[in-house]
């Protein structure tokens, strides 16, 4: 397959701070590939990169194989970002917005509103297209956004951290449209810190980590990379209380069963899985002999 985006070793410091490490990667066409990473990560810095807005210190970054220091007005071409605070009109409408900027991207009149209509229906804001934006919900801007972005059908979207601080409905919402947009062929770059985002909607994620990717794969592949099952006690109403690694043999269920004392002997036992999150703690706290943790008291009964 053709890559999207191939990234060689791009390296960036802010001053002192070396925010990327001779980052690797590469995205493919079609592709939904998740940059998943904690706050000060460098998620950001990198689709500032791959977007043209700040320039690496060193490597290369080929965005549909243009450069995006020497070509980026190609790549600027194929390309659309959705930042965390949109760039919306609050004092417009949802449809005068759209029409504004089909009009800024160079449609004419008759063709913005054409394609306005059209992404209100797609992104479920025909009821509220004549409403201001500022009467709005997170969610409605959030959508607003995402439809402005494709206004002009980039081959590539890059979307920073797209849910960050809606709703769980509205965040399903979103999920869906992404889903959609990379079914009709776009390639989608994203950034998340939730790594159930990741794990619902991307092909490959990439765990950034002090500016280095630390695990790339599918969700899959990531989880078996942890390899561990893990025994969880949790109470009746579902909470966990404890979570022991275990590796699937008798003695250690047994060891771990063992350590417990009375307090929870009428709490549930399973064997899980690695999650994403086992992953994610692994790989960038990596702790190598994770100890039991205790989320909260055992049950009483
Ligand atoms: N323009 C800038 N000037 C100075 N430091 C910056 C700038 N942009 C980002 N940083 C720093 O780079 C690090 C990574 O930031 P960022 O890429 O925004 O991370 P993330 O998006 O993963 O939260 C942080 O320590 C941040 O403070
Ligand atoms: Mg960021």
């Amino acid at each position: 397959m053709t890559s999207a985006i191939e990234v060689h070793d791009i390296s960036k410091s802010f001053g002192e701070n070396l925010v990327l490490d001779r980052l690797q990667l590469s995205v493919s066409q079609g592709e939904i590939f998740a940059l998943l990473g904690p706050n000060g990560a460098g998620k950001t810095t990198t689709i500032e990169i791959l977007t043209t807005l700040v320039l690496p210190d060193s490597g290369q970054a080929l965005v549909k194989g243009y450069d995006v220091v020497q070509d980026s007005t190609q790549v600027k071409r194929r390309i659309s970002v959705t930042g965390q605070s949109a760039a919306v009109d609050e004092v417009l409408t949802g449809y005068e917005n759209l029409i504004m900027f089909g009009r800024l991207m160079g449609l004419r009149t008759p063709e913005a509103k054409d394609r306005a209509r059209e992404l209100l229906k797609q992104f479920d804001l025909d009821d509220a297209k004549n409403r201001r934006v500022a009467t709005y919900s997170g969610g409605m801007r959030r959508r607003l956004d995402l439809a402005l972005s494709i206004v002009r059908h980039p081959e590539i979207l890059f979307l920073d951290e797209p849910t960050t601080g809606l709703d769980p409905r509205s965040r399903q919402d979103l999920w869906h449209l992404i889903r959609a947009l990379a079914k009709g062929g776009t390639t989608i770059f994203l950034t998340t810190q939730y790594l159930e985002e990741a794990d619902q909607l991307a092909d490959r994620i990439a765990v950034l980590d002090h500016g280095r990717i630390v695990a790339i794969g599918s969700a899959g592949d990531l989880k078996k990379q942890v390899g561990d099952e893990y025994l969880e006690i949790r109470t009746r109403t579902g909470d966990i209380c404890t979570t022991f690694p275990i590796d699937g043999s008798v003695a250690s269920v047994q060891a771990a069963l063992h350590s417990l004392d009375e307090r929870f002997h009428h709490a549930l036992v399973s064997i899980r899985r690695p999650t994403i999150d086992d992953v994610f703690l692994n790989l960038t706290s990596a702790p190598t002999n994770r100890q039991p943790t205790e989320h909260a008291q055992g049950e009483e009964q």
